[in-house]
């Protein structure tokens, strides 16, 4: 049997890099690559295997350099179908392949994130939340118990004129239904169904017929917060929403009273925060009223606490200081893309 010449079988070998590299850097799907690797690198049948059997036929001295060529060749291949592999990953090895350096850094995706007022009663509930309040939904489309009754808004009342609110057109003449004008219908519901001591806050939107402007919209949000515990005071009601401005704007805060009226607190007042050399109005607070307590089935000589009410379009322009509260309505992404 005569040897098979050396110069043979480098040929076969190099024959078949060429055509493995063909193949594989053709493959165009999985199984394109699949068949590609059966064909060049089947342990059975494989192309490759084909030549190795050659091997033994070769001459004893040219052995170790067609052994040396055939390992050269094998390595080569198996690094042709990893690039092919990683290329139809879209993986780095692919990225490689390509000529791509995947150690650079890269652009990044551009994420979204959540709306301001989304932010904001996030924060708000976050912050509250520290100091122990814990945070309630309520329906938005509330009766008259809830949204007026209860809270000492009696029927007479100018707060319940059909102009000054979104009364709904369903036919419930004895108790029409609205959407409500306030989040302080959550300090009833609360308070109806649980015992104190109580912490709470609830953030939502509430509806008034209001023209549009800059610090005006007919629907908007409000923080409502409610805490009922033995011995509290008006300065524990100052003490919380200086804590709370002075952690929600950062820095020192100062928080002003001014003599108000609300029908579901005694005494009232308003709101203002100074921050940054300017004051602002950011809503009303109180002490909860006996006649509420009695409304939800409280004793007043027992239990006494505080609500407060504040503008979370007021807080968020102030923090972020956005000069009208349409904007965060109007969904510019030039303008939402800056929080
Ligand atoms: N509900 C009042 C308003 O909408 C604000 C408020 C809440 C006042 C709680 C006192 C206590 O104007």
């Amino acid at each position: 049997m005569t040897a098979v010449p050396l110069a043979t079988f480098l040929g076969e070998l190099e024959s078949l890099r060429s055509a493995a590299s063909a193949a594989l850097s053709a493959a165009a799907d999985a199984s394109a690559l699949e068949a590609a690797r059966i064909e060049f690198v089947g342990a059975r049948a494989g192309r490759l295997k084909a030549i190795q059997k050659l091997l033994g036929g070769l001459d004893v001295a040219d052995k170790p350099a067609a052994g040396k060529h055939f390992n050269d060749t094998k390595a080569a291949i198996a690094e042709l179908l990893a690039a092919a592999q990683g290329r139809l990953a879209g993986g780095p090895s692919g990225g490689v392949a390509q000529g791509i350096d995947v150690t650079l850094p890269g652009d990044r995706v551009p994420l979204g994130h959540f709306h301001p007022l989304t932010q904001t009663i996030r924060r708000v509930q976050e912050i509250m939340g520290r100091l122990g309040f814990e945070s309630v939904d309520g329906p938005e489309v509330e009766d008259q118990w809830h949204n007026f009754e209860a809270l000492a808004i009696p029927a007479a009342h100018p707060a319940r004129d059909p102009l000054d609110n979104f009364y709904l057109a369903v036919a419930r003449e004895a108790d029409p239904l609205l959407l409500r004008s306030q989040t302080s219908t959550v300090q009833i519901r609360v308070m109806e169904n649980r015992e104190p001591p109580l912490r709470i806050v609830s953030l939502g939107r509430v509806y008034r017929p209001d023209t549009a402007d800059a610090t005006h919209y007919p629907m908007f949000h409000q923080v409502e917060g409610l805490l009922i515990e033995p011995g509290t005071t008006m300065a524990h009601l100052k003490s919380v929403l200086r804590l709370f401005a002075s952690s929600f704007l950062g820095g020192d805060v100062h928080v002003r009273f001014r003599p108000s009226f609300f029908p579901f607190t005694e005494p009232s007042v308003e709101v203002d925060m100074e921050w940054g050399g300017r004051w602002i109005e950011m809503g009303g607070a109180g002490m909860v009223d006996p006649a509420v307590l009695e409304a939800v089935g409280y004793d007043p000589d027992q239990v006494s606490g505080f609500a407060f009410g504040l503008g979370v379009e007021r807080i968020a322009a102030r923090r972020y200081g956005v000069a009208d509260i349409r904007d965060f309505y109007r969904n510019d992404v030039r303008f939402l893309r800056q929080f």
